[in-house]
């Protein structure tokens, strides 16, 4: 067996927890240190994660010192390609960065080079295609189980970056990372709305054409119905898609729904409950990283190119209401189109007054952060 990977990680908040509880479970890692502005919070991980870790509030300090294999990025989208660059520049052997990839096509695109150039081996946490009902899904796709997929539909809230990247990606993994060919959609932003100092619309609607023949299309914030997963409808039979279950529908279940109700490698869904999707999804995410770092698989599901065609998705919606055009990808406009179109006036809100729907999970008396991409001042 060889020597556990060296992990320490930047922004100790509630996704890191995700990451540290993957690492732990998959048997494969050691959490040697932990960064964030907030001591509290690294204290808090020490005790619920059972770490005796180093604390550091200063992140380049970390990532200077303690030789790290593995340096996950748990901190909010602006930051992610700020620390991916900066530990990239002190070569880890991988880096695990949250999702959405970046909050520019640009940024991303600077993530990709800068792993390149340092040789780091770099994946974005969509951790769902880890979990064995998606990778069912696919593999009944594959197998030409319901003929040729005609749509797949989801229903998101929260803005198009954080949940619906986790969409667009599922619509990649589950035609065999299928590349988008066109993307057509809309929004609607009255209000002055974000989500972790991200500017986010209030509503829209997207559609997605894939090389091989699939559609897909996300209601985002339009209907009550609000999942991860999908219905896929193909022309021999459909599936209905969770987190946690398939049913499908085809010729040879008599045309009767027949459920799927998979364990995964790690862990048995009965036992896990709710939870089960996240840690499965760790556990898995963690363990294939080991894998590609180790040389005994080629590369990673989440691999940083793939978490940029689930970025560049979400932001060719934003483009195709800014131009009013269908986009096709790749898309060349590196800056947020959102962005663009709330401050050239072209999309002002029509009712006054920024707000950020996450701004519960801040510190101490903060409700507010200015949107720098350095260091919020949180605390
Ligand atoms: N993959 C998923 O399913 C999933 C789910 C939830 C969140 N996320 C993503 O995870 C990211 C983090 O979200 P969260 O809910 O965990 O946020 P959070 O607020 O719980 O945690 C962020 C942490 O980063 C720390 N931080 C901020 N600036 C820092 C800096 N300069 N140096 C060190 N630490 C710093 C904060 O103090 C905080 O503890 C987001 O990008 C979000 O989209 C992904």
């Amino acid at each position: 067996m060889s020597e556990k990977l060296r992990v320490g990680v930047i922004g100790c908040g509630s996704m890191a927890r995700h990451h540290v509880r993957g690492y732990l479970n998959s048997g494969r890692f050691e959490v040697v240190a932990l960064a964030d502005l907030s001591e509290e919070a690294m204290a808090q991980f020490d005790e619920e994660l059972g770490l005796s870790a180093k604390h550091y509030t200063d992140a380049r300090e970390m990532l200077d010192r303690e030789n790290l294999d593995v340096v996950s990025v748990g901190v909010w989208h602006s930051g992610h390609a700020t620390w991916t660059v900066a530990a990239a520049a002190r070569r880890p052997k991988a880096i695990l960065c949250e999702k959405p990839m970046a909050e520019t096509l640009q940024r991303a695109e600077q993530m990709l080079i800068a792993c390149r150039r340092n040789d780091v081996k770099l994946a974005i946490g969509h951790q769902r295609r880890f979990l064995p009902v998606y990778t069912l899904a696919r593999d009944l796709i594959a197998e030409g189980a319901i003929g040729s997929v005609e749509l797949i539909q989801s229903f998101g809230a929260q803005g198009l970056p954080n949940f619906c990247s986790h969409q667009t990606d599922m619509f990649r993994y589950l035609l065999g990372d299928d590349e988008c060919e066109w993307v057509m959609g809309n929004v609607e932003r009255k209000t002055d709305r974000y989500e972790r100092t991200t500017r986010i619309e209030d509503a829209a609607i997207a559609v997605f054409q894939f090389r091989g023949g699939a559609r897909a299309m996300i209601l985002c914030d339009v209907t009550p119905l609000v999942y991860q997963g999908a219905h896929i409808y193909g022309s021999e039979g459909m599936i209905d898609l969770t987190t946690t279950e398939l049913r499908l529908l085809n010729e040879s279940t008599g045309g009767a729904w027949q459920l799927h109700r998979p364990d995964g490698k790690f862990f048995k869904l009965e036992e896990q409950g709710r939870r089960f999707e996240w840690v499965e999804g760790g556990a898995g995410q963690a363990d294939e990283l080991a894998d590609w770092v180790e040389g005994i698989v080629e590369t990673h599901r989440g691999r940083g190119e793939n978490g940029y065609k689930a970025l560049e998705m979400i932001h060719a919606v934003y483009e195709s209401a800014r131009c009013h055009e269908k986009v096709i990808l790749p898309m060349q406009t590196r800056v947020n189109p959102l962005d663009l179109m709330v401050e050239s006036g072209h999309l002002a809100p029509q009712r006054p007054g920024r707000y950020d729907i996450r701004a519960f999970l801040l510190h101490g008396e903060r409700l507010w952060t200015d949107g720098s991409t350095e260091e919020p001042d949180l605390d």
